[in-house]
């Protein structure tokens, strides 16, 4: 049996996940995976019931669960709340409760949405980079942090960039042994030109490359590693980086593929306990109105089955569906080009689902 926590969140986050939901409960179904699945409140809609992003019982259930499928928080609603009751609040809490260290975001080239780009097709066909992205460091949750009245009567703003190096190893170790699976190179994005914490980084990431000699390793700063993501995107296989420009360049790398809307993501513990999420925020300007694009949550339950349900037979039939779909012509707003009608995000989940049923059936009468 495992426990899976499914926490909508905000806005869009409400009309995704239970899309996401269904392709969950089938491959479930079709593969005995004996899945039990609750819900709870995280972010706005958390602040909203009980005052707190992350409540009590949220947390509990999150603990005890074997993989979260989280949807989106924050909200124009919240904008004005305290920083510890903001909806983002509720999301780095989590992460950081549960040691969800390594950030796991995929921008795959989908063949079908080539034209769906920002750049040419020649520079993003077949792309295919995963960026790592350290998730509970750095200066996201640095001390000392605030704003503060200095004597003058300015306010002042200040954060604090800080790595230690057993933080830096473990999510250097699980790029090297990522790359390792993968196309063999791992590029370490820094900023050891200006910032000691990253001349650190550089250090500790070399250090271990001793233990890799079958990946290639090579380090840029993270001006250069932006710029050659929309120059030449295909030279990179794997990239880590610290959690501020993870977070950065994750959605520059998204909208190589055409959209932020495909970009699903892992952000796992060692001990392989996982929330799954879309890379995408809650998108308020589009809630409501069935425009919201699905598949980065349904290709974040493949993550999911993935990663920590050790059924990878499961995420490749995700995988495939979603192919399938867009083969079929089937395009959300944010990926339809023109000429192209538009489905709803009901349609297109009920559309995967379909694809991934009709492959399950036709999969079982051939075996
Ligand atoms: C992301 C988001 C979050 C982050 C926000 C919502 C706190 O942008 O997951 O990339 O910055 O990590
Ligand atoms: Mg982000």
């Amino acid at each position: 049996m495992a426990k899976i926590l499914l926490l909508p969140g905000d806005y869009i986050g409400q009309e995704i996940v239970p899309q996401a939901e269904k392709v969950l409960s089938t491959v479930g179904r079709a593969f005995d995976l004996d899945l039990e699945l609750d819900s709870a409140l995280i972010g706005g809609a958390a602040v909203d019931a009980v005052g707190v992003p992350l409540p009590e019982e949220t947390l509990a259930k999150a603990r005890a669960a074997d993989a979260i499928l989280l949807g989106a928080v924050g909200g124009p609603a919240y904008d004005e709340l305290p920083r510890d009751k903001r909806p983002e609040r509720g999301l780095l809490q989590i992460r950081s409760a549960l040691d969800l260290f390594g950030n796991l975001r995929p921008a795959i080239m989908y063949p079908q949405l080539v034209g769906a780009s920002s750049l040419k097709p020649e520079l993003v066909a077949g792309l295919d980079i995963l960026i790592v992205r350290e998730l509970t460091g750095g200066i996201y949750f640095g001390e000392p942090r605030g704003v503060r009245q200095l004597e003058n009567g300015d306010r002042e703003g200040f954060n604090t960039y800080v790595y230690n190096e057993t933080e830096i190893r473990r999510i250097a170790r699980l790029a090297f042994e990522l790359a390792q699976k993968r196309g063999g190179r791992l590029c370490s994005v820094d900023k050891a030109n200006v910032l000691e914490a990253t001349v650190l980084w550089r250090e500790v990431v070399t250090e271990l490359a001793g233990e890799y000699p079958d990946v290639e390793l090579e380090h840029l700063y993270v001006d250069n590693a932006a710029m050659q993501l929309v120059r030449a995107p295909k030279q990179f296989d794997v990239m880590v980086t610290g959690n501020m420009f993870g977070d950065i360049l994750s959605d520059a790398a998204a909208m190589l593929t055409g959209s932020i809307g495909m970009l699903p993501s892992a952000s796992l513990n060692a001990q392989g306990q996982g929330i799954y999420e879309p890379c995408h925020g809650s998108a308020p300007d589009i809630a409501g109105q069935g425009k919201a694009n699905p598949l980065a949550t349904i290709l974040s339950v493949a993550m999911m089955l993935r990663y920590s349900l050790q059924c990878a037979s499961g995420a490749d039939a995700i995988e495939t569906a979603v192919g399938v779909v867009l083969d079929r012509g089937l395009r959300t707003p944010d990926i339809a080009e023109e000429g192209q009608e538009p489905v709803t995000t009901e349609e297109m989940g009920a559309a995967v689902l379909d694809a991934l049923e009709y492959q399950l059936a036709s999969g079982r009468t051939a075996a």
